[in-house]
């Protein structure tokens, strides 16, 4: 049930790619100008956020809650994970959900996938995408793919030779992009390192992953225009986690840079299990409410998203982070009898 209903319009984004133009000069007066018009959510709540689950959530219930998603305007999930199911038992029922999930050509799907066994798995499972994922320091590398980043690398490479030629898009996702909950500072120059390999191989894409919530405005446009100026070819997404509150804000200056493809979480679940002190993804509905409250177009239907985000609480049984699943949008109004009045208590 809509509580409150100022209902956005619903539309098809398709599988758009960003691209990475130049930052524009700001306007101060409007800041609306600054912005692009439109922008691509991956979900990734069934992926990012269901891993941190401490209950396996059924099949039957992910299946619903895509389809729900897909209903309300979302045209771009990651999915699932083809990862070791003994390293993320939440998703061990990829292949299963990849089967049973109704497909439609302007819907993606994207799973990740660290290894060649992953991958071939995601291929089976006709995934439109893969995401192979490495991180920026070595000790979050080693605690998350039991691997060093050299021999990461070398997995993007088969990955690369394995999904060439087969119409799936390839893309990769750089883990603690901007700061290690263990080594501390990621420089500037390890991204680049990265981001070139990828490029290199011909990836369709990358994902700078804010997993811990280290980053800010200066590192996210830091990162973002070194590699506009430098990998122009390589469209950029963004994926922050809201640790230190400051998740939307870095949203703003990606988007002030140009930046048009992010990543959520419905609810604001989610967090990696290899990491300490990880917290929920920046959440998908507060997301969608303020790039429309800043003119910036992405199909979804906001009313119905709040409406799923609802479901979502309750089926996982507590209080979900996400603030406008509660609030409801800016103008949701209340009739006068509703509250106290102050003259005379
Ligand atoms: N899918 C399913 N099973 C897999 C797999 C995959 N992609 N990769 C490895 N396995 C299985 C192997 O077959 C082997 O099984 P067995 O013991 O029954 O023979 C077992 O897992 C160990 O394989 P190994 O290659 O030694 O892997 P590992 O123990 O060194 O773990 C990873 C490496 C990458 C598989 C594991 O660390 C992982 O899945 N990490 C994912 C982390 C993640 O998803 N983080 C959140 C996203 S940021
Ligand atoms: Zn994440």
């Amino acid at each position: 049930m809509r509580a409150w209903c100022t209902t956005s319009s619903v539309g098809s984004l398709g599988a758009s790619r960003s691209t990475n133009p130049p930052c524009e000069p700001t306007s101060v007066t409007d800041m609306s100008k600054a912005y692009p018009s439109r922008a691509t959510i991956t979900e990734v709540g069934l992926r990012d956020g269901l891993q941190m689950e401490s209950q396996f959530v059924p099949t039957e219930q992910k299946l619903k809650l895509l389809h729900a998603l897909i209903e309300a305007g979302v045209r771009r999930f990651e999915a699932t994970s083809f990862v070791s199911p003994r390293a993320v038992p939440q998703l061990a029922d990829a292949a299963d959900l990849m089967r049973q999930v109704g497909r439609s050509s302007d819907v993606t799907l994207a799973v990740l996938a660290p290894n060649a066994k992953g991958i071939a798995r995601a291929l089976e499972a006709r995934a439109d995408e893969v995401i192979v994922f490495i991180s920026a320091s070595e000790t979050h590398n080693l605690k998350n793919l039991n691997r060093s980043r050299a021999r990461s690398l070398d997995d993007m490479r088969e990955a690369a030779d394995m999904v060439r030629g087969t119409g799936v898009h390839l893309h990769a996702a750089i883990a603690v992009a901007y700061g290690c909950p263990f080594e501390g500072e990621v420089a500037l120059e390890e991204i680049e390192r990265l981001a070139s390999a990828f490029a290199e191989l011909g990836f369709d894409g990358i994902t700078l992953g804010d997993t811990t919530g280290m980053a800010t405005p200066r590192l996210v446009r830091q990162r973002v225009e070194m590699l506009q100026r430098k990998l122009p070819q390589l469209p950029v997404t963004l994926h922050f986690h809201n640790t230190r509150g400051i998740g939307l804000v870095n949203v703003m200056a990606g988007l002030e840079c140009g930046v048009t493809s992010f990543e959520s979480s419905l609810g604001g679940i989610g967090g990696c299990p290899f990491a300490p002190g990880a917290t929920g993804n920046i959440c998908t509905e507060d997301m969608v409410h303020l790039l429309a409250e800043s003119g910036v177009e992405t199909g979804i239907d906001l009313a119905a998203l709040c409406d799923v985000a609802r479901d979502l609480e309750q089926l996982l049984g507590r209080a979900l982070p996400g603030q406008v699943m509660h609030a409801g949008p800016r103008l949701r109004r209340y009739a006068a009898d509703e509250a106290l009045c102050a003259a005379g208590s």
